[in-house]
């Protein structure tokens, strides 16, 4: 193989893989691929000043090699990154946890909405749960909304996920008010907070069934993701939900709310499940595209 510059190297690596590469990263210009392999020889401490005009030789020890192999897997480029940006900041996120979405943002919207309501009627500090929390991109952008402090919990049956949590709380703590709290707790849904209360309940479970909708799941989520943070056996599916609502129902103080995520075809049978439940309303919230995207249930 001939020599050449990394700047050359780019340039050739992106006509000759641009399909491909767009189906896996659309939007991907040599601009912004440029800009990835900058910020990426940076983090790996590759002296970025004219990283470009250098000769590029492709070795195991590269570490620039490892970012076009990873490219050429159709690796997911947070991954790659290791950060997602989410709501108003940027999480660290690994293989172990979700890539956060935007639309879970319109969860992070309604909460913060509903808290601040809660906080005009109240002085006491009020406790707040989110379940399956993976990186801990819900739980602590609530925090970093909410003026005054929250007392807030936050579960996850990964241990792996519960660091990556515990990394981006620790990152982000000083945009979080002084006196609000985290517990990390690792349990099945909330199976050890069961003599808790709380004021609110949120949550971004799992919710795609293995079988039936597995499908329709974009190959690199289904390949790269982690397996736990996505699907729910389908004979389980309705039993799995049905022991959350409970538990999350007896954990509610008067007035309490509980928000969840969940799967556009699904939800609707999700809601009369949840109606069971000792709930004064429960309802859906739907997306920007006008998908019924969230559950909200009142006690
Ligand atoms: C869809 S991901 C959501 C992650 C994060 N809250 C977000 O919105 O980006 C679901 C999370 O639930 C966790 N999880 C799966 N099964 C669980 C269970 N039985 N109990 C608690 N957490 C669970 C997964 O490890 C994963 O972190």
């Amino acid at each position: 193989m001939a020599l050449m510059s990394l700047g050359s190297f780019t340039e050739s690596f992106f006509s000759e893989k641009q399909e491909q590469l767009l189906k896996t990263y659309p939007g991907l210009s040599i601009r912004r691929l440029k800009d990835e392999i900058e910020s990426f020889a940076l983090q790996k401490h590759v002296d970025a000043d004219e990283l470009f005009e250098h000769q590029y030789i492709p070795s195991g020890e590269n570490p620039l090699t490892h970012f076009f192999n990873s490219l050429n897997r159709g690796y997911p480029l947070e991954y790659i990154r290791g950060r997602a940006y989410f709501y108003k900041s940027e999480f660290h996120v690994s293989p172990s946890v979700l890539i956060p979405r935007s639309e879970t943002e319109i969860l992070v919207e309604t909460a913060t909405i509903l808290l601040n309501d809660w906080l005009k009627k109240t002085d006491e500090s009020l406790r707040v749960l989110d379940i399956g929390t993976g990186s801990g991109a819900i739980i602590i952008s609530l925090l970093q909304e909410i003026d005054r402090p929250l007392s807030s919990y936050a579960t996850d049956i990964s241990k792996e996920a519960l660091k990556i949590a515990r990394r981006n709380f620790f990152n982000l703590r000083f945009t979080i008010p002084r006196e609000s709290s985290l517990d990390l707790i690792c349990t099945d849904r909330m199976k050890d907070l069961r003599e808790e209360k709380f004021h609110l309940i949120v949550s971004n479970p799992p919710y795609i069934k293995e079988d039936e909708d597995r499908k329709f799941v974009h190959n690199q989520v289904d390949t790269f993701e982690p397996h736990l943070a996505l699907y729910l056996k389908d004979g389980e599916y309705y039993d799995w939900f049905e022991e959350l609502f409970q538990d999350v129902s007896n954990s509610l103080y008067e007035e309490g709310v509980f928000i969840m995520e969940g799967h556009e075809d699904h939800l609707e049978d999700l809601r009369i499940q949840c109606e069971k439940f000792n709930f004064k309303t429960v309802s859906l919230i739907k997306d920007y595209t006008q998908r019924d995207r969230f559950l909200i249930a009142k006690k």
